[in-house]
């Protein structure tokens, strides 16, 4: 039975142009700088973004991580949103590694911070008890609101926060290339007012392995450090950066324009999904009032929703079926549509969530935690 593996935009499997790119690359020993492939990747990735440089990282996460170290002292805090990956996802490594602190602030429903309560997260640092803020994050797309992809606008005016604060504002560009496909925004747009970005090719792009970190070259020289820290200073890693490159090509070439194809496509399943008695929308911050699920909240590659069925034995009745889902934090069930699933498969997996439905148990939906359900007022 084929399988359609919704689970997460990082099942994707390379391209066989990536795995033919793979093994042709040109490599050296990037610790030493010496390969001209990595150096590619960072170049483009930077020209894209319209930073200074970039840094060829092993993961999202370690993205996350060498920025924070590259902006923040031991002691410093970070004002992050409360369902944000660095702060849910990362096994608190902002304070097993970076000795920091993080100060949280509840997200909006479309995935945004108020711009007023992180101006009033900043410590006094004329009080000695305090930490001392030294960064501010925000997630985009974001992740927990339906994977809501923020604006150029939002993103210059929480700049502007964290610049009067006089600290440098990080974004977590896990899917940011959702987010700017979302918007129709020039990528330059959404990564300019933030003074370091991270964006993975493993996920949405298709890539095996990988993020990229850009940012001011000062800034890229403490990440690289910190990489190296962490040991991952990785030496003929031109063959992982090759399927990058590829990805990062403008235009139907390359892996961003087609995005357009995974949002549809999760659209189409919302739209099913909202027909359906037994699925109701998230009941959190995503869409705080449980009632039908909303497909105009899909905006990008992300469906989250709660099933009013035995959570566990409904996600097996689908897997039965060869649909694979996940279930997400606070009682939710995730499906998230990428390279790999077509607009067919997701006809067999609404007719798969049809008899999942009508084979299944009745059971409540599992409340929201009030700290969430309040979110939204
Ligand atoms: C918003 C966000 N940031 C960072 C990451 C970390 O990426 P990685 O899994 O490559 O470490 C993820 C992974 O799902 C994510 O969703």
């Amino acid at each position: 039975m084929p399988v359609i593996d919704l689970r997460s935009d990082t099942v994707t499997k390379p391209t066989p142009e990536m795995r033919r790119a793979m093994a042709e690359a040109e490599v050296g020993d990037d610790v030493f700088g010496d390969d001209p492939t990595v150096i590619a990747l960072e170049e483009r990735a930077a020209e894209l973004l319209g930073k200074e440089a970039g840094l060829f990282v092993a993961s999202g996460a370690m993205g996350n991580l060498v920025a924070q170290m590259a902006h923040l002292a031991r002691g410093e805090e970070t004002i992050a949103g409360e369902q944000s990956h660095i702060v849910m996802d990362e096994a608190a490594s902002h304070a097993v590694v970076v000795g920091s602190s993080i100060r949280v602030i509840r997200e909006r429903p479309d995935g945004t911070l108020d711009p007023g309560e992180v101006r009033a997260a900043f410590r006094d640092p004329t009080d000695v008890h305090e930490p001392i803020t030294g960064l501010v994050a925000i997630e985009n797309a974001n992740a927990h609101t339906m994977n809501q992809p923020l604006s150029a606008a939002y993103t210059r005016e929480i700049a502007q926060v964290a610049r009067d604060g006089g600290v440098p504002l990080h974004v977590d560009g896990a899917r940011f290339w959702n987010a700017v496909v979302a918007l129709g925004d020039r990528p330059t747009d959404l990564a300019g007012p933030a003074d370091s970005l991270t964006f993975c090719l493993s996920k949405a792009l298709a890539c095996p392995v990988g993020s990229v970190v850009v940012g001011s070259r000062d800034f890229i020289w403490k990440a690289r450090r910190a990489r190296k820290l962490l040991g991952g200073g990785m030496r003929q890693v031109g063959v992982l950066a090759a399927p990058g490159l590829l990805a990062l090509r403008d235009g139907p070439a390359g892996m961003i324009e087609r995005l357009a194809d995974d949002h549809a496509n999760a659209r189409r399943l919302a739209e099913a999904l909202a027909e359906m008695d037994g699925i109701v929308s998230a009941g959190d911050v995503a869409q705080p009032t449980p009632g039908r699920l909303d497909p105009a909240r899909v905006t990008t590659n992300f469906v989250i929703f709660k099933v009013e069925r035995d959570r566990p034995a409904f996600i097996d009745a689908l897997e039965r079926r060869g649909v694979l889902l996940v279930a997400y934090p606070h009682g939710q069930v995730r499906a998230v549509t990428h390279y790999g699933v077509e607009q067919a498969d997701i006809e067999t997996a609404i007719d798969a969530f049809r008899q999942a439905l009508a084979e299944t148990d009745h059971a409540p939906v599992e409340p929201s935690p009030d700290r969430l359900a309040g979110a939204a007022a």
